[in-house]
């Protein structure tokens, strides 16, 4: 390691925030959704698949870039934590797959029985996810602050990053803005590129302002 400064793992908070919000306001998403209406569904079916893509990818840069440094740098104590995480991670890519049929049965029917297949697998969803990203916050957190510098840290984020199409950046950033308090706004503000930054800080909150009136029936 030749950069010395050591990461700041509270970003992931804010990352973490943001998925508990978007996910647990889902089921209220879709039971506003009357049925026969196609076009709201599809509003609907097209969120749920754009918060499932990025849990996949914060999930996948930390399977790439996180447990494997933690494995090698803290071998004692970390081995039940990782175990566990990667198990929680298998689990809950099985529980998206399906939450993503049946959101495409929905969108095709937009029927009240598809509605409820929808619920029930975002009801699977949902505990487990927060199962998980809770033990995350209490086992990992201050090992990513004792064992990664600030620059392996942000590539962490930027890997997540860049598994999204440029064009999805702003609702994005709209969605990880919203509610921050200005210490975490400082601390993404710090680890996302400026060029990048100085766009989305201003465009994301506009975007999802709209993309929220798109999803509750109201714009
Ligand atoms: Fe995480």
């Amino acid at each position: 390691m030749t950069d010395t400064t050591r990461a700041d793992s509270r970003e992931m908070i804010a990352v973490h925030d943001m998925f508990r919000r978007e996910f647990s306001a889902s089921p209220g998403l879709v039971e506003n959704v009357s049925p026969g209406d196609k076009e709201h569904a599809a509003v609907v079916a097209d969120h749920l698949a754009f918060v499932s893509q990025l849990l996949h990818a914060h999930h996948g840069a930390e399977d790439a870039l996180l447990w494997p440094k933690l494995e090698q740098r803290a071998p004692e104590g970390t081995g039940t934590l990782l175990t566990m995480m990667r198990d929680d991670h298998e689990e809950i890519d099985r529980r998206l797959d399906a939450v993503t049929s049946a959101a495409a049965a929905w969108r095709a029917a937009a029927d009240a029985s598809c509605r409820q297949g929808l619920l029930l697998a975002l009801h699977e969803l949902l505990p487990a996810l927060d199962r998980h990203l809770t033990a995350e916050e209490s086992g990992a957190l201050q090992l990513i602050d004792a064992h990664l510098s600030a620059d392996e840290w942000a590539q962490v984020g930027h890997h997540g990053l860049a598994e999204l199409p440029p064009e999805a950046h702003a609702l994005l950033f709209g969605m990880l803005l919203h509610d921050l308090g200005p210490e975490l706004y400082e601390l993404v503000k710090r680890t996302v590129p400026a060029d990048i930054f100085d766009v989305v800080s201003v465009a994301g909150p506009r975007e999802y302002a709209r993309h929220l009136r798109l999803l509750q029936g109201t714009a």
